[in-house]
């Protein structure tokens, strides 16, 4: 839709700040005018009544243009880049990690020597955990920000990060930072000026009084983490007040019914595009927006802030993709990636935290049909957008997946999860898992589980018991549960230590700043002596590093893998093999993955169903040529293995 009045105000705006709009800046002007309509309207349907809503609504349109007009002459050229690949990040080339700076290599002066460590390994993209300021025993791991402009000394200055950035972008490597956008830590100017009495600050937040809406908000909103943070407010002494803390009592939750607030941090946004970001990935996004009588969660005003976000960065920064980090529902999590006009326009990336629990449950119970059952829901998501592929990050592990999946699996779904819980948490007798339970509410006796890829592989366990079969069998799960996700469509995102098997570690347990939160113990503390491992052939680091660079290798050799939205899965003919289809063009892919401790077998009819049907199969993994046989005939998988099968001759 095109506003003449409105176009005419942004020229205005633009000639008198010297802009080029036919030759130089004519990219970001045709951007402007192509988004300007959208802005505007997102911007009324979240603000039109407030009393300030004109003075921010230029303030906004003047916000843009600054973000752009300091946006270095370097980023400028690679978002041009970037735009000519269309969505650059659906690339089966891309592949990442996220890790802490300090627990991995001290502090971002060393990063630049680890680059080499990444490409060994065959990762560009780097997400970088929190690195802004916030207080050391009240900073849940760096999401309880104080100053969103200062990197915390104890990770090392902003030059440092630009000097990483630069040192990245020359070997063509992608930096991933996080914007927390729907708190910040009690001890940020904004919360300090609040604890003052200073209302306009207090009008950042949402603080009351008394008890009395607290209470009604309280009434229908879910705890998130009700062991060490029950309810959703707390009471702020220095100025008598209640102030909305959905997660911790230290971190407040900043009021995006304020225009002022969703400009500040709009502007934080920018700042960290300028920086060299390629991918922000948005904090908690579903939260943003509060309303009495609902969960908080997932409201309409919250994908229309992120919408409004999303526009704002196509014009002014267009090469920083954004990632909301939605840990929702499957059918919840498709609307993060844009609905109605704004379909593939609000984040370009999603976490499949949906895949990532089942691929767990069908490591637990031997049996993919809950996986399968909840792929319909998956498969909604559009053209354009991508997922990040995971088996591990820095959070728990939540059994949040639809009951309906479970169901049609042929569970119950309070038994079935049971089960999962007390398989993860080592509750089961033979359970090779070794993790806990987090976050567990006592109301509902929901929980989420916390624990390193390895020890939930069983890699711990086997290593207590000195048991070399037990080994080999946890670094083939550990194996499995990543080509899963290297090879299903989404960037995939390991986190630091699975390279080389990092199982629990223990010690956050005597931190004071940490003992509180069982996330910390798949969150390790990197011993370069054990990663130099990786070399010493034979080695359990060395088998899993080995075998992962290699599934890393595979996935950038095959541009089917690329996210294009295409994906199908494979009948169901054996119920502890999940398969699916890749297709792009003439080119196709079969990728399967055993669940059992035995071998599996697979009729050949598999690969029939779809024309044109394969006579031969090329496995990348062991490079091996199979005949398509007949019906009758198998191809029979070993316990946990992998097979990525190429069509190589065809009838
Ligand atoms: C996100 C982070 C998590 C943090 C929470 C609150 O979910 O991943 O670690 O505790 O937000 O900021």
């Amino acid at each position: 839709m095109y506003k003449k009045n409105l176009h005419n105000q942004i020229v205005e705006l633009l000639q008198q700040q010297s802009f080029n709009i036919a030759k130089n800046d004519s990219a970001f002007f045709a951007r402007f005018i192509a988004n300007a309509t959208a802005i505007e309207s997102l911007y009324q349907q979240l603000y039109a009544q407030h009393p300030e809503n004109n003075r921010i609504w230029k303030q906004l349109l003047q916000l843009i243009i600054t973000a752009y007009q300091q946006r270095p002459s370097a980023f400028v050229e690679r978002d041009t880049k970037k735009l000519q690949q269309e969505q650059w990040f659906l690339s089966n080339e891309l592949a990442g990690m996220s890790l802490y700076v300090d627990r991995f290599c001290g502090d971002l002066q060393q990063l630049p020597n680890k680059l080499d460590y990444f490409r060994e390994l065959g990762i560009n993209v780097l997400h970088l955990m929190p690195l802004f300021e916030s207080p050391l025993h009240e900073s849940d791991g760096g999401y309880a920000v104080s100053n969103f402009r200062k990197v915390d000394e104890r990770f090392g200055t902003l030059q440092h990060l630009q000097q990483l950035q630069q040192n990245m972008q020359q070997q063509e490597m992608f930096l991933m930072l996080d914007i927390v956008l729907n708190h910040t830590s009690h001890q940020h100017e904004w919360a300090q000026k609040a604890k003052q009495g200073d209302e306009k600050y207090q009008d950042f937040y949402y603080m009351f009084t008394d008890r009395q809406i607290p209470d009604q908000f309280d009434a229908s909103m879910p705890e998130i983490f009700p062991e060490s943070a029950p309810g959703n407010f707390t009471y702020v002494p220095e100025c008598n007040q209640w102030v909305m803390t959905v997660f911790h009592q230290y971190q407040w939750d900043l009021n995006y019914r304020n225009p002022e607030v969703f400009l500040a941090m709009l502007d934080t946004i920018f700042f960290y595009a300028n920086l060299g970001v390629d991918i922000l990935r948005i904090d908690a996004p579903a939260f943003i927006w509060k309303e009495i009588g609902t969960t908080c969660q997932n409201l309409p005003q919250a994908h229309a802030i992120l919408q409004l976000i999303k526009c704002c960065v196509e014009v002014a920064t267009p090469g920083m993709a954004l990632l909301g980090e939605a840990i929702v529902a499957p059918k919840k999590i498709m609307q993060y990636f844009g609905t109605g006009l704004y379909v593939a326009h609000e984040c370009d990336f999603a976490y499949n935290a949906t895949q990532m629990a089942l691929q767990w449950d069908a490591l637990a119970t031997q049996d993919v049909r809950v996986m399968l059952a909840a792929q319909e829901d998956l498969a909604r998501k559009p053209y354009g957008t991508s997922w990040i592929t995971y088996t591990r990050c820095h959070d728990d592990i939540g059994l949040g997946y639809e009951d309906n999946s479970i169901r049609k699996a042929g569970y119950n779904p309070y038994e079935h999860r049971r089960y999962l819980k007390n398989y993860y948490s080592g509750n089961i007798e033979n359970s090779p898992a070794r993790g806990t339970l987090f976050s567990i509410n006592p109301k509902t006796q929901d929980a989420r589980i916390s624990g390193t890829l390895a020890s939930l592989c069983g890699l711990e366990a086997a290593l207590a018991k000195q048991n070399e079969v037990f080994i080999a069998e946890s670094i083939a799960k550990i194996l499995m549960m990543q080509a899963q996700t290297f090879f299903l469509g989404g960037l995939p995102m390991l986190f630091y230590g699975d390279e080389v098997g990092y199982t629990n570690d223990y010690t956050y347990l005597s931190d004071p700043g940490k003992s509180y939160d069982n996330r910390w113990m798949h969150r390790p503390l990197i011993d370069w002596i054990k990663n130099e491992k990786r070399n010493t052939v034979g080695s359990i680091e060395y088998q899993i590093f080995t075998q992962t660079q290699q599934l890393l290798q595979i996935r950038k050799q095959l541009p089917v893998l690329s996210d294009y939205s295409n994906i199908t899965w494979l009948t169901p003919h054996n119920i502890h093999v999940a398969g699916f289809m890749r297709s792009y063009g003439s080119e196709r892919i079969y990728a399967l993955f055993n669940y059992s401790n035995k071998a599996a077998y697979i009729t050949w009819h598999a690969f029939k169903e779809h024309v044109p049907v394969p006579k031969k199969l090329f496995n990348y993994i062991n490079q091996q040529v199979y005949t398509v046989g007949a019906d009758y005939e198998y191809l029979i998988l070993p316990p946990y293995d992998i097979a990525l099968l190429a069509l190589q001759e065809q009838y």
